[in-house]
């Protein structure tokens, strides 16, 4: 017999019902009885014990389901400590609804925040798994989150059509991509659909070498140009000033712009005259069904956190190392995250092939 918490948590993405049917169906092959408690929009379900029963019926079918029948919300590791509007103590909320439930073990899904959480509650003394998800592939010690791979065949296919109506017209176009702190996605999605220039947040962008990769290919006589941008990218003189100044540079493009993309369009156009295009796939790239990369490391990593519930093993992330399904002391990884290294091979395999980084 066996009881688990499942719970999804931080942003969504497209294969987190993908994962938790490889749980269900690999804990419910393997053993007679099976409780799967599902708590509803992340960590306020345990919070609150909010929570319905699942069956491995409510798990068939879910293959290919983007989104997540849990439900998710963002509920900040840094505010957990604190007691909500109420008064209640967040994590021995959470520890009551587990031992009420006389949970055996909590499947967390989701990113850096919410593995923070999870840490926190295997320090706190509760047997949690997670399990690592995030379309931004920013999680330390797995050399891959389930929906980086979706996501970035949506932000290709973006890329994808701007490349037609771009040529067409002969203009310079700017596709904006989800990441903040990791540029991965825009790397990858930039690679895959042969964007000239790549902005991302690693490597602090120089105008002047933006501009002159513009006019370097008008001058071969290509007339467009497509930058992958992402939203994290940030210009040389910004990432060079403290702290302090740093905010308020951002604060100031943040009052005036609706992101760094039109504040780089803006630039360029003062600095060449070309009229510059803006598009921003946004949350689309986190939605829709999962493509087959992410269903197959979605079912092997759901298939392996069954394996580590029925030998009673806990405490660590379930994540991708060269081909294996490996399990990660969760300890060794919280807090860390894992970002582009400026010198890696995908860096300067794109840069000899002419890609411009801007740097
Ligand atoms: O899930 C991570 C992420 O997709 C980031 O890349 C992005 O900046 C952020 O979520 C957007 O979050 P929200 O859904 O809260 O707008």
């Amino acid at each position: 017999m066996k009881r688990i918490g499942l719970l999804t948590s931080g942003g969504d993405c497209q294969a987190l019902n993908a994962t938790m049917r490889g749980v269900v169906k690999g804990l419910a092959n393997n053993i007679k009885e099976l409780e799967v408690y599902g708590f509803n929009d992340g960590y306020r379900g345990l919070i609150y014990s909010d929570f319905r029963m699942l069956t491995s019926r409510d798990f068939s079918g879910i293959l290919t389901v983007g989104g997540t029948i849990l439900g998710t919300s963002r509920q900040p590791f840094k505010q957990m400590r604190t007691p909500d509007e109420n008064g209640l103590d967040k994590v021995e909320a959470m520890k009551h609804t587990y031992y009420k439930l006389r949970l055996d073990c909590l499947v967390i899904l989701g990113g850096n925040g919410t593995q923070k959480t999870a840490n926190l509650l295997r320090e706190e003394g509760l047997n949690v798994l997670h399990l690592p998800k995030t379309i931004d592939n920013d999680i330390f010690g797995t050399d891959m989150t389930f929906g980086f791979y979706s996501a970035v065949n949506i932000a290709c296919n973006t890329i994808d059509c701007i490349h037609t109506t771009a040529s067409s017209h002969n203009r310079v176009f700017i596709v904006e991509l989800m990441g903040h702190r990791a540029g991965w996605l825009t790397l990858y999605a930039g690679v895959a659909s042969g964007a000239d220039i790549i902005l991302i947040p690693e490597i602090p962008y120089k105008l002047d070498k933006v501009v002159e990769a513009i006019k370097r290919r008008a001058e071969r006589g290509s007339g467009f140009t497509i930058l992958a941008v992402a939203e994290g990218a940030i210009p040389e003189e910004i990432a060079a000033m403290s702290k302090k100044e740093m905010k308020k540079a951002l604060a100031d493009i943040a009052a005036n712009y609706p992101s760094i993309s039109y504040k780089l369009a803006d630039d360029i156009l003062k600095a060449t005259g070309t009229e510059i295009r803006v598009t921003v796939p946004g949350h689309m790239q986190r939605g829709g069904s999962p493509g087959p990369y992410d269903r197959i490391l979605s079912t092997r990593i759901g298939s392996e956190c069954a394996k580590l519930i029925l030998d009673e093993e806990y405490g660590y992330m379930v994540g991708l190392k060269g081909t294996e399904i490996c399990k990660v002391p969760l300890g060794e990884v919280a807090g860390k995250l894992k970002t582009v290294d400026p010198e890696c091979q995908e860096i300067q395999q794109a840069k000899r092939i002419g890609i411009s980084f801007g740097d």
